[in-house]
Parts: structure tokens; C-alpha cells; sequence
């Protein structure tokens, strides 16, 4: 039995975070001014506060400024809509991410629109995905910019590939399929009403999992070969009474000995999300400065 690679998206993330901080330096020796990045949480989500304090302290390691705007889950929409408009007019930001989900009594997409397009970082915005599609530059969702530097760096030319991917979401879903369709791959996105799922991940010389669903996708349904980006973090119980632990929407333990090589949860596309938001940023507050976006980035 052969066993499948791991895909090391920590190192891969750590390095690509040293590309920015040298693309930054570069920047600051010509604008005489550092990129900014304008993080907005609303409410007190535990996981969502951790994330946001890593994008924070890994925005200051990378040699940029770093905004933090905390506000209540009771904020009106308004009030909203208000801060994102100051954030707009404001030089010194080059990226405003506001960090999703938020309250229920707030439209998100309203709050998307507000964001100006070149400072959406995210690249959740409808001039972004519409950009994307008919293939012009654009800010691009980081998760799936991410998954696709890894499949490029683990495979070289993508072209003619097949590629199956699972799940539909703004965030990854549809991004991913439209990278991997931009890179000449056959996509297919399969989805929670897909038929059939195991034979249609099983057409897949790669297979992105994002589906949010702790190890779905199974061992036997990966084509032998196959490369596996696993996007899923899904916290399940642990071993011992009382602890969790994550895991990723495919089994690996199972898929490991399947494919030629596979992301491991954690470790794999994770950390490659905040890697790619400053990559995002630094391209933002390059275009916002009329300059050329850095060379390998
Ligand atoms: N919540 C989970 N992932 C993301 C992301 O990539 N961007 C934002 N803004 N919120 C998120």
C-alpha cells in the first residue's frame, strides 16, 4: 500500500507571509507609508475573536498597520454601514475585511456591497466575483486563492485536469470553481442535493473539500492519485470524555493511503487563509498606489 503525501500548509503559509513582508518593505520605500488592513467583529463569537487577534498580530509581523474595530452584536446596521463608509474614505486603510457570520438582524449583504471593491480583501464583493468570472483582475476570496496555490505548487499546470468541488458557499465553493475553471480544469461542484456523491468525487484528479461536515467525504471515493485540499475544520468529541478535537470534512486516516497527496486538518488550508488576506492586502494597497502588484505574488 502506498501512502500519499501531507501537504505542509503551514510551512507553505509561513513562507508566503515572508514573500509579503518583503513585498511590503518595498512599498514602504516608495509610498513612505505602511499598507493597512481594517479588521471589523461584531459580537462576542470565541472563534471568530481568535481569528481576528492572529490577523492582527500576523499583519503587524508582516510589516503592515493593523485597524481593529470591536462592536456589539446589538450595533444597528446602520451604525454599519456608517463605520465601513469612514473606513472607505480613510488613506490609511488599503483592506477592510468584516468578519463574518454576522447577527442575524443584519443583512450581510448590505454590509459586503458597502465595502469599497478595491479595498475588499475578502473578495466577497459583486465587482470581485464578477471580475473573477469573466476572468479580469480581481481581489479573489483568500481560502480558495489558497487551496489553489497548493494544488499549483503540488502539481505545476492544472490544465485538463478534473476537478470536483464539494460545496457551493460565496466563500469557497464558488471562488475555487471559478480559479480552478480559469487554470483549464473540467469542475464540477457538487453539493448537499448532489446524487451520488461517491462517483462524482471519484472523477476527480483533484478533489476540494469544503463542505463543513466532519470526514464526509470517504477513503474509497477518492480516485487513486488523486490530490485532496480538505478545507472543512469541523470540532468533534475527542478520544478522552470531555475533550474535542478538529477534524476536516474528508477521512484522512482513510483517504491517506488513496491519494498522491492530501492537506491535513490543522495544519493544512488553514493557515494559508491569513497568509493569503495580507498577500490581498499588500496587492490592494499596491493597485490603490497605482503601482504594479509584487512579482511571484
Ligand atoms: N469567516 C470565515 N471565513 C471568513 C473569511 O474568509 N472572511 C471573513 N470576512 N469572514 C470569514
Amino acid at each position: 500500500m502506498t501512502i500519499g503525501k501531507l501537504i505542509d500548509g503551514k510551512a507553505f503559509a509561513a513562507g508566503l507571509r515572508e514573500q509579503v513582508a518583503e513585498g511590503v518593505a518595498d512599498f514602504v520605500a516608495a509610498q513612505g507609508r505602511k499598507p493597512g488592513l481594517a479588521v471589523v467583529l461584531v459580537g462576542e463569537d470565541p472563534a471568530s475573536a481568535v481569528y481576528v487577534r492572529n490577523k492582527g498580530k500576523m499583519t503587524v509581523e508582516a510589516g503592515m498597520e493593523s485597524f481593529e474595530y470591536k462592536r456589539p452584536a446589538s450595533i444597528k446596521a446602520e451604525d454599519l454601514l456608517d463605520l465601513i463608509e469612514e473606513l472607505n474614505g480613510d488613506p490609511r486603510v488599503d483592506g477592510i475585511l468584516v468578519q463574518l457570520p454576522l447577527p442575524k438582524h443584519i443583512d450581510e449583504q448590505a454590509v459586503i456591497a458597502a465595502i469599497d471593491p478595491a479595498k475588499d480583501v475578502d473578495g466577497f464583493h459583486v465587482v470581485n466575483s464578477g471580475r473573477l468570472a469573466v476572468g479580469l483582475p480581481a481581489l479573489v476570496p483568500c481560502t480558495p486563492l489558497g487551496c489553489l496555490m497548493l494544488l499549483k505548487d503540488e502539481l505545476g499546470d492544472l490544465s485538463g485536469l478534473e476537478a470536483v468541488v464539494v460545496g457551493r458557499s460565496n466563500i469557497v465553493g464558488k471562488p475555487m470553481a471559478q480559479l480552478l475553471l480559469a487554470e483549464s480544469c473540467t469542475v464540477t461542484v457538487a453539493h448537499s442535493r448532489t446524487r451520488d456523491l461517491a462517483s462524482v468525487v471519484h472523477r476527480g484528479d483533484i478533489v476540494v473539500a469544503a463542505v463543513g461536515r466532519p470526514e464526509m467525504i470517504k477513503g474509497e471515493w477518492i480516485k487513486p492519485g488523486a490530490t485532496v485540499i480538505d478545507v472543512g475544520i469541523n470540532r468533534v468529541p475527542g478520544e478522552e470524555p470531555g475533550k474535542t478535537k478538529i477534524v476536516g470534512d474528508v477521512a484522512t486516516s482513510e483517504a491517506i493511503s488513496h491519494v498522491r497527496a492530501i492537506t491535513p486538518v490543522p495544519g493544512g488550508v488553514g493557515p494559508m487563509t491569513i497568509a493569503v488576506l495580507l498577500r490581498n492586502t499588500l496587492v490592494a494597497a499596491c493597485m490603490r498606489a497605482g503601482l504594479a502588484a509584487p512579482e511571484g505574488l
